[in-house]
């Protein structure tokens, strides 16, 4: 682990004049803000090669040769990466431990370069193969020309398995394009390219390696953004779409625009809006936030106008508010996401939007307000409910102060009331076990989540896998009389809803909502990773579970009603949950365990709040 460590690249890399450098052996002129000269990489005489600045970027129009400092030392002299990175670290001024030095190579480098290569072909093939016509158009039709394709890294993943004839060509083993998440292994144990048919999109990670893909489908089917899987290089839930390089713009404007989209960021970045970050696929979650806070102190939050893009929107708000972040929420015009905003108005338009972008908590209110939500009594209550958990996730506590303050100068209602009542939820939650993410539930409200309610979402997900392995389980599961009451979530209940309804679960189902339908992508990118030999386990376990859970309330509730009941009573109630348990430890084995366990950690912990 004594490798150069990421930070220390990653400050080396900003503070390095990448003009200097280039311009040391290439004639750059100024042109705007980039510089122009001859590409030194294909040997060209027209000023072809770009190098950008404030990106940290060279590209070649010609050549499409593209990379950062580094890159440029490695592919020009042939230094290897650290070699590259010392170099320029030497240069600026800042000191990499000695120790480091004899380092080993970090175990991930195979990876990266099975990535890499992937990249290359992928945008190759984008610019060159016929099979990418289809491709080209889209894009045009997107007002995304080749060229400017080209310089956002867009590929072109074609369908079949040319792909994988290419890569072993480049001498790529077949267990490393499975672990970098490039291909897949088929229920019968056949290999296939993960992304096929697909516009690729790179997504970089801080140092600004390719590490992952987006891909984008064009013709008709599902999902429609499909993602790579989490691999040793690539955590979707801690990393951001385009912070690699919107760091420094970031930093520099002090503030960071958080969007939802590939290609929302994608315009933004075009219309020369460099700040933008999106989440990768997921809503946004607390790792997120709390990364950008290394970069920022402030996020505008400008999601889609529908109605799940504005409910994501705060949600990610209270992620940021969390960290630590102070949040405002851009309300793009009804009907568009950025991208639409960006081709009907230009730049200007955005950026008026995120000029006019509120502050959450305000904008909470002045939505209340229109909605008459400030007057009555009852309104009043109703609005507080949504007003309090804001403040809640706030975390700086100068800002808690300012929003306790104008909610009751809002509402009429006392400050100290209002800190009171925060204060009993705090101490109330506090009681309740501590959340848990795991990271195969990744798609959760914002609310911390207790550990067993994470664990019941993991069964929902589970069952809800072995439905798309098969249709076969899809049968069964009708046939054990599972009904979409069994989920707790509300988009496992419509994913699983839509499958009965439609048998087979290859295509997105109709009528999803928003969260539905991430859910459904998040779903079948990860059920690549289950062994098809073990569904019919998978199947049992989480069937069981979830037919037993009710139960279990049940069973708690009862133990509640002991705990409250008055001496006399308690005895026919301790009788009949005797009974229940008695029957329930033998009906459901499993679920009584964890049940147990979960009682008995409760039992240790003392009292505790109950759902
Ligand atoms: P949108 O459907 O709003 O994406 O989903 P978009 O960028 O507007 O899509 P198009 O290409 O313009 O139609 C927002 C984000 O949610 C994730 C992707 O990250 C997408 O950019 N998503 C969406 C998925 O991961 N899978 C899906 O099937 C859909
Ligand atoms: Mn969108």
């Amino acid at each position: 682990m004594s490798r150069i460590p990421d930070e220390l690249i990653e400050q080396v890399r900003d503070a390095a004049d990448l003009v200097g450098i280039i311009g040391e052996s290439v004639e750059l002129k100024r042109t705007g803000t980039d510089y122009r000269g001859p590409c030194p990489f294909h040997g060209g005489t027209h000023r072809n090669f770009a190098v950008v600045p404030r990106k940290g970027m060279y590209y070649c129009y010609v050549c499409h040769a593209a990379g950062d400092v580094f890159t440029y030392l490695m592919k020009r002299y042939g230094m290897d990466y650290p070699t590259a990175v010392r170099q320029v670290a030497a240069r600026v001024g800042i000191t990499i431990p000695e120790q480091t030095e004899r380092a080993g190579p970090d175990p991930r480098e195979p990876l990266f370069a099975a990535v890499a290569a992937a990249q290359d072909w992928f945008h190759r093939q984008l610019r060159e193969s016929p099979t990418a016509e289809p491709a080209r158009n889209y894009l045009l039709g997107r007002e995304i020309p080749l060229e400017t394709a080209g310089e956002l890294g867009l590929g072109w993943a074609p369908g079949g398995a040319l792909f994988l004839d290419e890569m072993k060509k480049l001498g790529l083993a077949p267990a490393v394009l499975r672990e970098a998440g490039l291909t897949a292994e088929r229920e019968d144990g056949r290999v296939v390219p993960r992304f096929r048919n697909r516009i690729t999109i790179p997504i970089h990670d801080l140092r600004g390696r390719v590490v992952a893909f987006g891909g984008r489908l064009i013709g008709p089917g599902e999902p429609k953004y499909l993602n790579s899987p989490e691999s040793p290089v690539f955590h979707k839930g801690s990393q951001l779409y385009n912070l690699h390089a919107a760091k420094q713009a970031i930093r520099r404007d002090e503030r960071a625009l958080l969007v939802e989209g590939y290609f929302d960021t994608l315009r933004l970045v075009l219309a020369g809006i460099e700040g933008v970050v999106a989440p990768l696929g997921t809503s946004l979650t607390g790792e997120q936030a709390q990364l950008l806070t290394r970069f920022t102190r402030h996020v505008v939050i400008c999601y889609d106008s529908d109605a799940p893009g504005q409910k994501a929107a705060f949600r990610a708000a209270d992620e940021c508010l969390r960290a630590g972040l102070r949040v405002s929420v851009a309300s793009i015009p009804e009907g568009k996401d950025p991208d639409d905003l960006v081709r009907a108005q230009g730049a200007a338009g955005m950026q008026q939007v995120v000029d006019d972008a509120l502050d959450v908590l305000e904008l909470k209110l002045t939505l209340l307000e229109r909605r008459g939500m400030l007057s009555g009594i009852e309104e009043r209550r109703a609005a507080l409910d949504r007003l309090l958990p804001t403040v809640r996730a706030t975390k700086d506590p100068i800002q808690r102060e300012i929003y306790l303050s104008t909610i009751a100068e809002r509402t009429g209602v006392g400050k100290e009331v209002l800190a009171a009542e925060l204060e009993r939820e705090r101490t109330l939650r506090q009681a309740a076990p501590p959340p848990a993410a795991p990271p195969e539930a990744r798609v959760q409200p914002s609310a911390g989540p207790s550990r067993a309610a994470s664990r019941a979402s993991g069964d929902e997900r589970s069952l809800l896998f072995a439905l798309l392995a098969s249709p076969d389980w899809v049968a069964r599961a009708r046939a054990d009389g599972v009904t979409p009451d069994w989920f707790d979530r509300a988009e496992h209940r419509e994913i699983f809803a839509a499958l009965l309804g439609s048998g087979p679960g290859r295509v997105l189902p109709d009528g999803l909502s928003h969260e539905g339908e991430l859910a459904w992508s998040e779903l079948k990118e990860s059920v690549a990773s289950f062994d098809p030999e073990r569904m019919g386990d998978t199947y049992e376990a989480a069937r069981e579970a979830l037919e037993a859970r009710p139960h279990f309330r049940e069973l708690d509730k009862l133990m509640r009603a002991i705990e409250r009941a008055p001496a006399g009573a308690k005895d026919d109630l301790i009788k009949e949950r005797d009974r229940r348990r008695a029957q329930l430890s033998k009906k459901y084995p499993a679920a009584w365990k964890r049940w147990y366990a979960r009682r008995r950690g409760a039992g240790s912990q003392g009292r505790r709040a109950t759902e």
